[in-house]
């Protein structure tokens, strides 16, 4: 049976494909304009399916304006932080994700930033495009190695893998840690000695209540000053204001961040803060992954209002 679905932002080319091929009707801001929080409550009760990004917030309020009507809600992205899947769950509405499409394009990512950070390649460029390079310098920019290295990976799933298989062909050493033993050599239990031993730390883990600001003031005093710290998960697992403090005060070498506390604000002591590659949320942003991306969601929609259960169900 055709379906009114709720399509929030304009979609890379051939995104919502299945949701066109399975007969649905789309309903999109014609301006591609983010929804307000209130206008998406509205829309919320006028549709059987929600296609939305990681800057929609579907909260309980969103969600109650959907029950009764609404079947499912697919985010375009691998996290969900952005969605309360405790109340749609409660409320008989389903909730699916991205995972695995986007793995190895973000771990490119991650692992352009391990390089860039250590190699403090925005300092330089920056300096060569404001006109302040005055000619080769033996004491100039001088980064930290990357081969032969210790990257420490923080969360070990299917993007965590990716990046310790870029890491190896760099030869470095990968040790990573996550709460319970994975059985592959490298596997540290205690979080804080992975970060005393690591040159450069890569976060890889989805943001819960459990590690929001995982990496904090003192996790940071524990990292060795010529360390980098890498960020593509999600920005409150890293205390903003923290991290430009040990960027200021040499306390670890160089970071490289690409997600944010405060999307799209930025914390004014991080934009100032030396030795700093900073991004805009770009970890997926390849043509060919968003449009998976996009396809894999509107997949699960389909599924859903199909009366199935995809494979990209997500649970509380
Ligand atoms: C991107 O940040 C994602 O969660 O897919």
């Amino acid at each position: 049976m055709k379906a009114r679905v709720l399509v929030t932002r304009r979609l890379p080319d051939g995104g919502t494909e299945p949701l066109t091929a399975a007969g649905h009707e789309i309903v999109t801001p014609e301006d591609d304009q983010a929804l307000t929080h209130a206008q998406l409550c509205g829309a919320a009760a006028e549709v059987d399916a929600i296609v939305c990004l990681l800057t929609d917030r579907v909260d309980d309020a969103v969600i109650s304006a959907g029950a009764g009507r609404l079947r499912v809600i697919a985010n375009v992205a691998v996290g969900y932080d952005n969605i309360d899947v405790a109340a749609a769950t409660a409320a008989g509405i389903a909730v699916c994700n991205t995972p695995g499409v986007l793995d190895e394009t973000t771990a490119d990512l991650a692992f352009l930033l391990v390089l860039a950070a250590s190699r403090l390649v925005s300092t330089a460029e920056s300096d060569l495009r404001a006109g302040r390079w005055e000619g080769w310098g033996i004491n100039q920019y001088l980064g930290r190695d990357v081969h032969g290295a210790t990257l420490g990976v923080v969360g070990y799933g299917r993007i965590g893998q990716a990046v310790a298989r870029r890491a190896a062909g760099f030869g470095m050493q990968v040790l990573h840690h996550t709460r319970h033993d994975t059985g592959v050599p490298g596997w540290i239990a205690d979080l804080d000695a992975l970060l005393a031993e690591s040159d450069a730390v890569s976060l890889h883990v989805p943001l819960a209540d459990d590690t929001r600001h995982l990496i904090d003031a003192r996790r940071l005093t524990l990292m060795k000053p010529t360390a980098v710290l890498v960020n593509t998960a999600r920005g409150p697992v890293v205390d903003e204001a923290a991290l430009a403090q040990a960027l200021e005060g040499g306390q670890i070498f160089a970071a490289g961040i690409d997600v944010y506390e405060r999307e799209p604000e930025v914390h004014p002591s991080l934009l100032t803060a030396p030795r700093a590659v900073l991004l805009p949320h770009v970890g997926s942003a390849s043509q060919q992954t968003r449009t998976r991306m996009a396809q894999l969601a509107c997949d699960g929609a389909v599924a859903v209002l199909a009366g199935g259960q995809p494979p990209n169900l997500v649970t509380a």
